[in-house]
């Protein structure tokens, strides 16, 4: 079996790469990434030599590259997760999330059908998007597989157009398509521009800790390796137009997340008990700011029995220790052009 992943230099796609090499040991696995300022081959170093992995790169929006490719490797299913990833970064630059997350997809699902018209029995797309193609959520209630779509920033819209594009190909083409919508990830290799790691990293550096408005929104976290998990599972046992919510049933408030986060990170560093949250630093807040996500995941639960294995407190710690041990990743995601994005990132929220 062939099994192309792509965006498997990202921070999601490389614990995914990791759990199917494990996972799938008769399979080849394919991981094509263009290798953006999120891609980093640093992410996958521990599995480079195994010999059912490749490494390709290359862009998912290069319509001839992509249908050489297919016609040469004829793959047998592909895990879909290159993305430009950062609501942030929709704001300032919305075509480039139309162009990679709309038509990238679109090139695929069309190489795909293609490639496997006459017969795709045994095949299968798998889309992985986010819960937040269904917008946002008051103080009550959760997003179950047939809430509305309801996106409300370029990034968000730009993730719920390509997965309305999976489920016409699944419709009209017969394509043996299945989405998955994932809450918020944390973990290890994830790039130091979402929450999380951008706090434990300006935290070690003793730099001001920007929260966003009055921190009180909420989101629901999840584990990585719990994701990849659930999406081998999905990829072994869901059933084809499906879709799957997956979710942490684990909501923090920014705010109270930042605070565990400060108290978690004193600790570690040996640093007496209130030091972090001095640097928390209310600042301007995210046009259309999303106030709470929260996921029903009671589907997968039950029809594919899976559930979270750590929780968040675990979790959390294991992505500190991993982020303090690997201060020269770090360095490395930091130094060049990341100072520019930070600097005008957060220049304009002072
Ligand atoms: P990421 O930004 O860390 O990684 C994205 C990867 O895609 C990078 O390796 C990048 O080089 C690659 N890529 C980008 N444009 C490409 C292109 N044109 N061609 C080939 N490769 C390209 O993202 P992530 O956080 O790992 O998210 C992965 C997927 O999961 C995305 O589709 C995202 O929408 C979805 N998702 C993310 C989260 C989360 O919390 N991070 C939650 C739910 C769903
Ligand atoms: O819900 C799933 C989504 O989660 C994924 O689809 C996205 O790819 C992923 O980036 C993430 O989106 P968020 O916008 O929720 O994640 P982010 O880490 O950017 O922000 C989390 C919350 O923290 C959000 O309410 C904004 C706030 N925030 C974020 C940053 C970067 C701050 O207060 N300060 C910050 O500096």
């Amino acid at each position: 079996m062939k099994i192309l992943i792509t965006g498997g230099a990202g921070f999601i796609g490389c614990h995914v790469v990791r759990e199917f090499l494990q996972q799938f040991p008769s399979a080849q696995i394919y991981n094509l990434d263009k290798l953006t300022y999120a891609g980093n081959l640093e992410n996958l170093r521990d599995v480079e030599h195994h010999p059912n992995y490749h490494f390709i790169k290359g862009d998912i929006c290069d319509e001839v590259f992509i249908n050489e490719l297919f016609e040469e490797v004829r793959f047998d299913a592909v895990i879909h997760l290159a993305a430009e990833s950062h609501v942030d970064r929709s704001i300032t630059d919305p075509l480039a999330f139309a162009k990679t997350n709309i038509l990238g997809t679109m090139v695929l699902l069309n190489a795909f059908k293609n490639s496997w018209k006459d017969n795709s029995e045994g095949k299968r797309f798998y889309h992985i998007s986010t819960d937040e193609v269904y917008g946002t959520l008051g103080e009550t209630g959760l997003f179950t597989e047939t809430t509305s779509y309801a996106p409300n920033s370029p990034y968000s819209a730009s993730k719920a157009s390509s997965d309305h594009f999976v489920r016409a190909y699944g419709e009209t083409y017969g394509l043996p398509v299945v989405i998955s919508n994932c809450s918020n990830n944390y973990g290890q290799h994830q790039f130091p521009e979402k929450l999380i790691p951008l706090f434990i990293n300006n935290i070690i550096e003793n730099k001001p800790l920007p929260v966003y408005g009055d921190g009180n929104y909420t989101r629901d976290w999840l584990y990585v390796v719990d994701h990849a998990k659930a999406i081998a599972l999905i990829f072994k046992e869901g059933k084809n137009k499906e879709t799957y919510n997956i979710g942490g049933f684990n909501e923090w408030k920014n705010i109270d997340l930042v605070k565990e986060l400060c108290q978690q990170m004193d600790e570690k560093l040996g640093r007496p008990k209130g030091t972090s949250e001095k640097l928390i630093t209310f600042v301007k807040d995210r046009p259309g700011h999303d106030l709470r996500y929260a996921i029903d995941a009671s589907k997968i639960n039950k029809e594919l029995g899976w559930k979270p294995s750590v929780t968040f407190e675990e979790g959390l710690s294991i992505t500190i220790d991993w982020y303090l041990n690997n201060k020269d990743w770090l360095r490395n995601v930091t130094s060049g052009e990341y100072q520019n994005y930070y600097a005008s990132t957060y220049k304009f929220r002072t």
